[in-house]
């Protein structure tokens, strides 16, 4: 595996049809399924590695996101990803950057975090146009930012396919995050009431009860930023979002239809 940190340096590298798996690191489980996806699919895996300051709206999020480019780059060798990129924030928004992809999109996480699908949107469409991939992966985890991609390359015209694949969980149900490290075992403890109660809402949703109810009253003393039920390509999917201590979890569950 090559790491590159330029745009220039990336360039010669890529030939053939490529697999893009854009990341910021503290990669887990869930990213190596992405990776082995992607190394199935493609002739040249390429996977960025970049903490994105334009998603973040709080600057302590930003600050606490967790950084081990070293233990990064061994999980991705050994993932069997060709290339990593890890630019600086200046080689992705130089002096003078003022262009953005602003996205539509009022709803879940969307509303509890002003500009943060912009910051998505304009860093995956900066990746696109760097490495111009056959086909982008993303994780189901994110359910919401996979929608949002799907659309922007449906509505920009961009060349190229988004595979979204299922959320990887611990065994007792709590979804892979890079956030998951930031918490400690008494909150890693109450965490698991996410999962659990999405899936009470996932019942009460076959029964033709209220699933969004069904999941409040589940939480086991959690706050939510929010539960909802968000419609997707034909697919309806139960979010949620909650703050365990100073970390905010996000988990969802699909209840009709398919996020491929
Ligand atoms: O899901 C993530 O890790 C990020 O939002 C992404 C897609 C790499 C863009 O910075």
């Amino acid at each position: 595996m090559k790491t590159v940190r330029t745009i220039d340096e990336l360039r010669p590298e890529l030939a053939g049809e490529i697999g893009l798996v854009p990341t910021m690191g503290a990669l887990h489980a869930g990213h190596r399924a992405l990776f082995a996806a992607a190394r199935r699919e493609n002739e040249l895996v390429v996977a960025s590695l970049f903490v994105n300051p334009a998603q973040f709206g709080e600057a302590t999020d930003l600050a606490a996101y967790p950084r081990d480019e070293e233990a990064d780059a061994r999980v991705a060798e050994e993932s069997g990803v060709d290339i990593l990129f890890a630019p600086t924030a200046g080689e992705l928004y130089p002096d003078g950057f003022r262009t953005w992809v602003e996205v539509d999109d009022t709803g879940a996480e969307g509303a509890a975090r002003p500009g943060h699908f912009r910051g998505v949107a304009t860093v995956c469409l900066k990746l696109f146009n760097i490495v111009r991939p056959a086909r982008a992966y993303f994780g189901q985890k994110d359910a919401q930012q996979a929608v949002v991609i799907k659309r922007l390359v449906r509505d920009l015209n961009v060349d190229l396919k988004v595979r979204v694949l299922p959320t990887v969980r611990d065994p007792d149900g709590l979804a892979l995050s890079s956030r998951n490290s930031r918490l400690t075992p008494e909150q890693r403890a109450q965490a698991i009431a996410l999962p659990r109660a999405l899936e009470q809402g996932r019942e009460a949703y076959t029964k033709g009860s209220d699933a969004v109810a069904a999941t409040r009253s589940s939480l086991n003393g959690l706050t939510p930023d929010y539960v909802e039920l968000i419609e997707l390509d034909g697919a309806t999917l139960l979010a949620s979002a909650v703050r365990v201590g100073p970390v905010r979890l996000i988990d969802n569950v699909l209840l009709k239809g398919a996020l491929t």
